[in-house]
Parts: structure tokens; C-alpha cells; sequence
């Protein structure tokens, strides 16, 4: 008898799911709320982020960097109309490719709002549904300042940040986390000047200090201003313009105006709609779904997966943790590990972390090494211009193992994997000391780094 598995919410935790459990032959209904299928991954988070990113960091080379080059290249007029639809192309294209792969593993895909109606029992207008299995994948949304609304035209979420008919005058941004150094680099890059309001003492707190340091470092150079250790206060919209009163570090209050802001603060678990409660599905405290270990919630049968359940909100846990859900429920033990879930911010230079970083190696009481390596001694960090640059990885001094590993530079996203790797195959440091490397690649200076952890590097 085919098993049925009913999930809830089209974003890469769910349909990535539904098409992982159709290959195992169960019998898959998907149900989605909004027109497109991808959930805010495909639509309005990583693909129409990215784009813009590497859209905009053209005209910055353009700008600043061709010059230098001897390259004579004016820039007349940026009609960002044209970069939005070249976005919104590469986004239809993504999520229409959904729904044909949905399509092709015979997936059921109804378009419109799940609520639960009583325990394993879900409505979706009118039909009543249920399965052997049910996953609630509902995803995430903004958390907004209490008092001062999002409304998505001068006062931004990442959507509307995301969807602006025009370049801002000045940008000021609330939150440097990855959604704030993501977008204030797009905007910057476009032209705008862009203020940041940090409640901490530091830009992307959750990673290493050296990092933070860097990124700003680059970020100041580029004309972009920080307002650390501060806390906007009020807010108001008065004819078009943004006015912000802020509490400063040393509790000073100062006033700041532009034309946008953008609310990067992080964000919530989405069960709105749902009505979890009349499923008897329990919520914590900050509403993400209760699950156990299995990501079974507290009622049998009914699964949490992706940003509405427990770990970091990022779109490859939410489709790893739904494979390996589905791979267990329908009898292939799978399993996925917190601890190898990848980390990036996609600003330029890029940010890539995997594994512990220093703070945490440091409350785990774990013995560790440290190599580092800088771009400024490897010959393709110099032509990539990521002399700031660096590759960094703590060894257990015990194991000999890798136990985490960040990259600063241009390309640092695409590089992460070989460290993944090694984590996940708990390869020991020797192992990959003598890994030849194409010469000249950034590549390089991951193997440095890892010699630098037993003071062997040979260019530094
Ligand atoms: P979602 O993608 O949020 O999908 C949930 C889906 O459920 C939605 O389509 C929603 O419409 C649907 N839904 C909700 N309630 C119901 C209901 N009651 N009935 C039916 N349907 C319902 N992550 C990365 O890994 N890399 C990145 O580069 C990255 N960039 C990002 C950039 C931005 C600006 C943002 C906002 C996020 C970014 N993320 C990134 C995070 C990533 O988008 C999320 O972690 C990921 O989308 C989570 O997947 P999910 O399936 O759990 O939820
Ligand atoms: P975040 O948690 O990354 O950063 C929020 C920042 O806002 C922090 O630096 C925090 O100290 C600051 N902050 C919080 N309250 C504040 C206040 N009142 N005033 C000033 N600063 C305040 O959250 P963000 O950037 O909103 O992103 C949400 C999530 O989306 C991320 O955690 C990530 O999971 C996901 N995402 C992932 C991306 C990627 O993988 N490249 C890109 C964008 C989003």
C-alpha cells in the first residue's frame, strides 16, 4: 500500500520534499497558498537577492574598479527597470520549473490556504484533507519594530527592498545582519548612500569577530556608513521622508532621515492562517512548531520542516531536513547534521562558514588550533582584488580534525564545499595536506590555511 504524505507550503523545504517522497513512491499532495510555487527562496529571498547583488556589483566595477584597469568605460544611465525584469525573468522561469517537476513525479499540487480543522484533518477551501504523513513547511516572515509598521513602500521588508521601482537617494538600514549587508551592498552599489543602525557592537555578529572587522572594514571603504551599539527609538514617514530618532552608543539621541528604510531585524516562523492550535500542534515560545529530534511535532504523524521549525533559516537546511525526513518516513534511515549546515552572506567579498566558530569552540571548551591564510599572498586573490581577504579553519588539537572554517573573498561561496566535506567525513588534517590544488585558483589558500594550523604554509 502507497504511503501518503501531505505537505504544506511550496518553499524548498516542501516541494524539494514532495519530490523526494514521489521518488519513493508515495503518494504526494502539495498545497500552496501563493500563486507561484518556491516559497520565499524562489521569490522574494536568495534567487531575486542574488541577482540583484551581482547586477548591481556590475555597475560598481564599472564605477570604481575598470579604471584602475585602464579600461575607459563611462557609465551613462542605469535603467534599473531593465535589471528588475531580468530578475523577475530568472525567478518565473525557477518556479514555473517547479510546477513541471511536480507535474512529472505525478505530485498533486492544490493551490490555496491549509488550516487545520482538528488533529491530522486540514482544510484547503472546503476539501477536507489528510495523509499518513502531513509536513508543515509554512516557511517565515519579517519581524517588524513594534513601532514602526513595514508598508512595503518607503518603509521596507526584504520584499519590498527587493521590488523598488527606483534607486534610493539614502537608504537607512535597520539590522546589519544578512539581509541588511546583502541589500545595503546592492543599493550602494546602484548609487545610494546607505546608513546602517546596529544594535550590536558589531556587523554579522553570528560570525567571527575577524570577519565582522573585514567586512566592515571594506563596506566603509566603499562609502557606507555604520551606526554600531544603536537603537532606533522612533520612527516616522512625514510626506515621503523617513525620520528616525536613534539612541547612540553613548546614549546620545541623534536624528537621521532618508528616503527608504529597510527593516532587516530577522525574522519569525510563519504559521499565519494555519490555525496550528486547532490541529493541537503546540508552538514554542517564539512560535516556531515544537518537534522532537524526528521533527515529529506533538501530535503523531504531523512533521515540522524549514524555517517554521527549530535551526538556522536557510533554504539548503530546509530542503536537506525535509529529504532526510521523507528518505526516514518511508523506511530509507537518513539523516542530515546541524552542525554541517553552510553558511553565506553574498555581499562582496562573500562570507562562507561551516561548522563551529570561534565563540562556540570557545563555551564548548574545545582544545583548537587556528591557520590562517590572507588573499594578499595568493597570486589569483591579487588579480581577484580580495587582498583583504582570508581563509581561516580551527583543527581540534586532539582529533587532528576540522572542526570549522570561514572564507572572505570574491568567490568564497563556491569554495566551501571541500571544507564541508572534510567535516562531514571527519577527515583528519593530514588527510588533506597534500591535496594538489590548480594553480592559480583562490583554492589554494584553503590548503595554506590548513598548513598554517601546524605552521607549515608555504607562501605566507
Ligand atoms: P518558505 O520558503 O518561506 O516557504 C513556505 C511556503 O509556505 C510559502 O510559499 C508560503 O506561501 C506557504 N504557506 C505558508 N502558509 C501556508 C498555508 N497555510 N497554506 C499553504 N501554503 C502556505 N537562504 C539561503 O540558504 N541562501 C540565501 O541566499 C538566502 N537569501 C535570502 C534572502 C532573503 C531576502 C530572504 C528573506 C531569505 C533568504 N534566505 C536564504 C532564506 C530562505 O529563503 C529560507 O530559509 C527558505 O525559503 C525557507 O524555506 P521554507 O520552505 O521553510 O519556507
Ligand atoms: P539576522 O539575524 O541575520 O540579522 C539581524 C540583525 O539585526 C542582527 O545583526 C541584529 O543584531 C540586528 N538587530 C536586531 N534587532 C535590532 C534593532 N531593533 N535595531 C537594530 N538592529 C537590530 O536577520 P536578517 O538579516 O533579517 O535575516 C533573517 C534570516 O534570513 C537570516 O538569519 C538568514 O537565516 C536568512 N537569510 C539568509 C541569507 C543567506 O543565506 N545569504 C540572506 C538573507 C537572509
Amino acid at each position: 500500500m502507497k504511503k501518503t504524505i501531505l505537505i504544506i507550503g511550496g518553499g524548498p523545504a516542501g516541494y524539494v520534499s514532495a519530490i523526494r517522497a514521489a521518488q519513493l513512491g508515495a503518494d504526494v499532495t502539495l498545497v500552496e497558498k501563493h500563486k507561484n510555487l518556491g516559497g520565499t527562496c524562489l521569490n522574494v529571498g536568495c534567487v531575486p537577492s542574488k541577482a540583484l547583488l551581482q547586477y548591481s556589483y556590475y555597475v560598481h566595477l564599472l564605477k570604481h574598479e575598470f579604471s584602475n584597469l585602464g579600461i575607459d568605460a563611462s557609465l551613462n544611465r542605469i535603467d534599473f527597470s531593465r535589471m528588475q525584469e531580468k530578475k523577475g525573468e530568472i525567478v518565473s522561469g525557477l518556479t514555473q520549473g517547479i510546477a513541471f517537476l511536480l507535474k512529472k513525479n505525478k505530485i498533486r499540487h492544490i493551490r490555496g490556504e491549509a488550516k487545520f480543522v482538528a488533529e491530522k484533518k486540514i482544510e484547503v477551501d472546503g476539501e477536507i484533507l489528510t495523509a499518513d504523513y502531513i509536513l508543515l513547511a509554512t516557511g517565515s516572515k519579517p519581524i517588524e519594530l513594534p513601532f514602526f509598521p513595514i508598508d512595503e513602500d518607503r518603509v521596507l521588508s526584504s520584499t519590498g527592498a527587493l521590488a523598488l521601482k527606483n534607486i534610493p537617494n539614502h537608504l537607512i538600514v535597520i539590522g546589519a545582519g544578512v539581509i541588511g549587508l546583502e541589500m545595503g551592498s546592492v543599493y550602494r552599489s546602484l548609487g545610494s548612500r546607505v546608513t546602517y543602525i546596529e544594535f550590536f557592537d558589531r556587523i554579522a555578529p553570528s560570525f567571527d569577530e575577524d570577519v565582522s572587522k573585514t567586512l566592515m572594514e571594506i563596506m566603509k571603504q566603499r562609502g557606507i556608513e555604520f551606526h554600531l551599539q544603536t537603537k532606533v527609538i522612533k520612527g516616522e514617514l512625514i510626506n515621503g521622508v523617513v525620520q528616525l530618532s536613534c539612541e547612540g552608543q553613548d546614549k546620545n539621541i541623534f536624528q537621521i532621515e532618508g528616503d527608504y528604510v529597510l527593516q532587516s531585524i530577522g525574522r519569525k516562523p510563519n504559521t499565519q492562517g494555519l490555525a496550528p492550535q486547532k490541529g493541537g500542534i503546540r508552538l514554542d515560545a517564539k512560535g516556531f512548531i515544537e518537534t522532537g529530534s524526528d521533527l515529529q511535532t506533538s501530535v503523531k504523524g504531523v512533521y515540522a520542516i524549514g524555517d517554521v521549525a527549530f535551526g538556522p533559516m536557510l533554504a539548503h537546511k530546509a530542503s536537506h531536513e525535509g529529504i532526510a525526513l521523507v528518505e526516514t518516513l518511508l523506511g530509507k534511515p537518513s539523516s542530515y547534521n546541524l552542525f554541517e549546515v553552510p553558511n553565506v552572506i553574498y555581499t562582496h567579498p562573500e562570507v562562507a562558514h561551516v561548522g563551529m566558530n570561534e565563540a562556540e569552540l570557545k563555551a564548548n571548551q574545545l582544545p583548537y588550533k587556528v591557520g590562517k591564510f590572507p588573499f594578499k599572498a595568493n597570486a589569483r586573490g591579487l588579480v581577484e582584488h580580495d587582498e583583504k581577504g582570508f581563509v581561516k579553519v580551527y583543527v581540534c588539537k586532539s582529533s587532528d580534525r576540522l572542526m570549522g572554517a570561514v572564507v572572505v573573498c570574491s568567490h568564497a561561496s563556491e569554495m566551501l564545499a571541500m571544507f564541508q566535506l572534510a567535516i562531514k567525513e571527519k577527515l583528519k588534517i593530514q588527510d588533506l595536506k597534500h591535496l594538489m590544488i590548480a594553480h592559480p585558483t583562490l583554492s589554494e589558500a584553503l590548503i595554506e590555511a590548513i598548513l598554517d594550523s601546524d605552521n607549515q604554509s608555504i607562501h605566507f
